[in-house]
């Protein structure tokens, strides 16, 4: 049978891991990309397109990102035929809007933390009074993982609503504000597949989206991950599906919205169990760069199965751990600086010197006329390993790190690095 071609919608670590893990059984064309993916996989093409997704011919679409999600390309998509793996636009405002994704929440009784919406500040003041702290301050709409303020301090978090309310922070997507109250656990992401009907479960990740070690710093998109995270029971994954995804998929459905896709819950594993912080409507970005090497089937049989409406059993995943390590540009998340020459890539953009088992993931990269690299983006690479344990492969992606420098080069040093077992038990 010929190879299937599959499209991947995006141009950042995650697209660059799904479009290796795809390479192994498809040929696959990324647009827009970017200069780190192209190349031979396994005997298969990885290649570039400037064109839309809706002109790029493809068994299969896979949409990495929410932004053109949340825009409905998905539907566009689907109108004209193609096989696409992402859901609708009216699926899509479960990450799109904050506000709506609580109200979904709170009619398909997931447990989620208590919060009010507000566009006005004296009504938002009034709320944060009758909160015990941490006080959490949510824009509504989109803001690359960066929205979110976490913080004790109730005058921060005043300050914090009223740069949002005024678009000062994030435009429109801060002119309405979640406020939530803080969770106290163990953070993790639980990914499932859904192909309209069924919904298999992915293994457990877990994701690091604070700039500075010790989980100081600005929210970022996401620093590093892991998975499967020794520290989360086994049954949180079953939990998560049966106590918050089935529910909030049969809530839409009884609004008449379907989903085809990945949903991503974001989840606090608190004394009581696991509590829904947020859904995404997409893999996370590291948490791909982590999940898609474990897949043991043909992740795109697997992903053509969920976009067509034909997923059969669980997929299977290989027993091996894997972690990815971020690397960011100085100043991200605030202000990124780019433009610096990047040291120890070779001119496929993998390590010079290859580390066994060890895959550099593009995120934020442009190619010098001479061949060399820059950095171009806030997140500049990922540094994946697939290994035995998750100790290993913490120690293959650092000898990665360690192999690849430009001038301010960001990067957290306690990825996979110890587990909290006594915030469980809290
Ligand atoms: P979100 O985009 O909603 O996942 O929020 C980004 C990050 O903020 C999460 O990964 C958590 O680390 C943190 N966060 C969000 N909501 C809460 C909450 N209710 N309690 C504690 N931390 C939270
Ligand atoms: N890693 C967090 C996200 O992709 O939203």
């Amino acid at each position: 049978m010929a190879s299937l071609r599959v499209c991947v919608v995006g141009g950042g670590g995650r697209e660059h891991a799904l479009a290796r893990a795809l390479a192994r059984s498809a040929e696959v064309v990324v647009t827009p990309g970017n200069p780190g993916m192209p190349g031979e996989v396994g005997g298969h093409r990885i290649s570039l397109s400037a064109a839309p997704p809706e002109d790029i011919a493809a068994d299969l679409t896979v949409v990495g990102p929410e932004g053109p999600l949340v825009d409905g390309l998905a539907d566009r998509l689907a109108a004209r035929g193609l096989a696409v793996l992402g859901p609708g636009r009216d699926a899509a405002r479960l990450e799109g809007s904050k506000a709506f994704m609580k109200s979904v929440l709170a009619e398909a009784g997931v447990p989620t933390a208590r919060y009010g919406v507000f566009d006005d500040l004296s009504a938002a003041r009034h709320f944060l009074a009758g909160l015990p702290g941490p006080f959490v301050v949510k824009t509504d709409g989109l803001a690359a993982g960066k929205g979110v303020l976490v913080t004790w301090d109730r005058s921060e978090a005043e300050a914090d609503v009223e740069a949002k309310l005024s678009g000062r922070a994030f435009g429109d997507a801060g002119r309405r504000v979640v406020i939530e109250e803080g969770l106290d656990g163990v953070e993790c992401s639980v990914h499932v597949l859904c192909d309209g009907r069924r919904v298999v479960p992915l293994p457990a990740a877990r994701d690091f989206k604070r700039a500075r070690d010790g989980d100081r710093g600005a929210n970022t998109g996401g620093m590093g991950g892991y998975s499967p995270p020794p520290e989360i029971p086994p049954p949180v994954v079953d939990q998560v599906l049966d106590r918050a995804v089935e529910p909030t998929l049969a809530a839409l459905a009884r609004r008449g919205v379907g989903y085809r896709g990945v949903l991503y819950a974001g989840v606090m594993v608190t004394s009581s169990g696991p509590v829904v912080l947020e859904f995404n409507v997409r893999f996370g970005d590291p948490e791909a760069q982590v999940l898609l090497p474990r897949f043991a089937d043909d992740p795109a049989e697997v992903l053509l199965a969920a976009a067509t409406g034909t997923l059969r059993g669980d997929p299977g995943f290989v027993s091996d751990a894997a972690a990815c390590v971020v690397a960011a540009a100085p100043g991200y998340p605030e202000s990124p600086r780019t433009g610096q020459a990047i040291e120890g890539l070779g001119p496929d953009g993998q390590l010079a010197e290859p580390v066994e088992g060890v895959t550099v993931y593009h995120a934020g990269t442009a190619r010098d006329p001479d061949g060399g690299w820059r950095t171009a983006g806030g997140r500049v690479l990922g540094f994946g390993a697939l290994a035995p344990t998750l100790g290993e492969a913490r120690d293959l992606a650092y000898r990665a790190v360690a192999a690849v420098s430009w001038p301010g080069m960001q990067v957290r040093r306690d990825i996979a690095s110890g587990v909290d077992r006594a915030a469980l038990s809290r």
